[in-house]
């Protein structure tokens, strides 16, 4: 179990393109189970998932976002979202963030798990791509993007990189 967490974690890494392949339901749902089980500040879960499936809307986004233009040919994408009003109030507000960071991590990890290829392309706090998010998907009132999945089947395999760093490591104080 340990090894095999370790594995997964150590040997994801983003994938960009994907095989013109189908990813079902149900594997999406787990992908989603996944990004929900991760901890959030006071456990308040401030996030929301819009699964894009629709091709038009695939390719809108991939043209729109040049960051994220491999949208485009995937057959899938999630864009993951805070869901302001259950976010914690005052100077903890923003802790949705990195609520919405640590559900997208579980859900690249899983990803990867499956034998899935995914990336993180960037959306907050980006104003131009958080406008083109909302539109695209007609988002809500207090609802923000955080970020933008495209997921599929690997059509190449990712380039995992060795992060290990010692020196970013410091005992007891700096
Ligand atoms: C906050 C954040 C924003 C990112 N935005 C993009 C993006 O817009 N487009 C993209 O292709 N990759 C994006 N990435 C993926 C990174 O480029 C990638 O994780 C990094 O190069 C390390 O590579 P690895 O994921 O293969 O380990 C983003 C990653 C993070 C964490």
């Amino acid at each position: 179990m340990t090894e095999k967490a370790m594995q997964v974690i150590i040997t994801r890494s983003s994938v960009r393109a994907f095989l013109d392949r189908p990813v079902s339901d149900e594997t999406v749902e787990q992908l989603l189970r996944a990004a929900m089980a991760a901890p959030s500040a006071k456990n308040q879960q401030p996030w929301a998932f819009v699964v894009i499936r629709d091709r038009d809307e695939l390719e809108k986004l991939g043209s729109a976002l040049p960051n994220a233009k491999m949208t485009a040919t995937a057959p899938v994408a999630v864009a993951i979202c805070g869901v302001l009003d259950k976010a914690l109030p005052g100077e903890a507000h923003d802790y949705w963030i990195q609520d919405a960071a640590a559900a997208t991590e579980n859900f690249l990890l899983a990803a990867h798990a499956f034998g899935l290829g995914a990336v993180w392309t960037g959306v907050h706090p980006i104003s131009g791509r958080i406008a083109i998010l909302k539109e695209t998907l007609r988002l809500p009132e207090g609802v923000e993007p955080f970020c933008q999945i495209p997921f599929g089947w690997p059509a190449e395999p990712g380039s995992v990189k060795n992060k290990w760093d010692p020196a970013a490591i410091h005992c007891d104080v700096w």
